[in-house]
């Protein structure tokens, strides 16, 4: 397993977003998490990328314990994510926005910089070029001086996701990445994480849309009210009761 979850929880004072949540993500996976509105399904990821420590619980990446490990070691170890609520810096250009992902993993040494050494000038180089391939990747490379802000709402949502493959991720983790998308812009993202997937890559991906996680996902886990409710394929897990009343009882709430 890449990763395992066990028994993790985190409150807010008197609220338990995750309570005593268990998953595991095999190597190469494309990994669902559903759950309705307030489930905790953010608050997982939030607790996964070191945004924000559990309460109790362990969560082990490639072997190693790692829920105390702050976001940038964790970068570090091939995580990567994008934001539930899109997070760029609208004043920069697409590319500087996805060369800041790479700073996460790549830093520049001061002195080489400082000094104008060619060593710095070909990193630079190097760095500039793999952030255009990311660009691209989610098909932003006409973009790339565009500032963030000037972009659709589609395309900031592939932004994030090319600023997180900046840091060339093992372990990605997609806070629902087609939210409020076309469906165009749904299909191209359907696309790149099945490439992605195909290439090695393991993907935790929340959605709220579920036709798009039935067929992306060979594995989906349910969560509702923090606790993990049941995971299984598709199938299985579109035909429990309890998930299909947890949904329904979610409509219900909402009318
Ligand atoms: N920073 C916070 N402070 C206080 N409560 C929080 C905080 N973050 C989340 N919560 C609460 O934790 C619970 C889980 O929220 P979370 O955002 O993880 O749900 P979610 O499954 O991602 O929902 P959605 O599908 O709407 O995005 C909710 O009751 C929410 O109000
Ligand atoms: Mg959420």
């Amino acid at each position: 397993m890449l990763l395992q979850v066990n028994d993790v929880t985190r409150t807010f004072g008197g609220v338990k977003a995750l309570d005593g949540v268990c998953l595991s993500i095999a190597k190469g996976e494309v990994h669902g998490l559903i759950g309705p509105n307030g489930a905790g399904k953010t608050t997982l990821i939030n607790v996964l990328s070191g945004v924000m420590p559990a309460t109790s619980g362990e969560v082990v990446l490639d072997g190693s314990p790692v829920q105390t490990l702050p976001a940038y070691k964790l970068a570090a170890r091939g995580l990567a994510r994008t934001f539930q609520n899109i997070r760029l810096f609208p004043a920069m250009t697409c590319l500087e926005n996805v060369i800041a992902g790479q700073y996460l993993v790549a830093p520049r040494p001061f002195f080489p910089r400082f000094f104008c050494l060619p060593m710095a000038w070909r990193q630079e180089k190097e760095h500039r070029s793999q952030a255009m391939d990311c660009l691209a990747r989610v098909g932003l490379a006409s973009r790339a001086d565009f500032p963030a802000g000037a972009l659709s709402y589609g395309e900031r949502r592939r932004l994030e996701i090319a600023r997180a493959l900046a840091s060339r991720p093992r372990l990605l983790l997609l806070d629902e990445p087609v939210a409020g998308m076309r469906q165009k812009g749904v299909q191209q993202v359907g696309g790149l994480i099945r490439s992605l997937a195909a290439e090695g890559m393991t993907i935790l991906l929340i959605e709220h849309n579920m036709s798009f996680v039935m067929e992306l996902c060979a594995t989906i886990t349910v969560l509702n009210f923090g606790r993990t409710l049941t995971t299984g394929n598709p199938d299985a897990v579109s035909r429990h009761p309890e998930v299909i009343e947890a949904y329904l009882g979610a409509s219900e709430d909402h009318a």
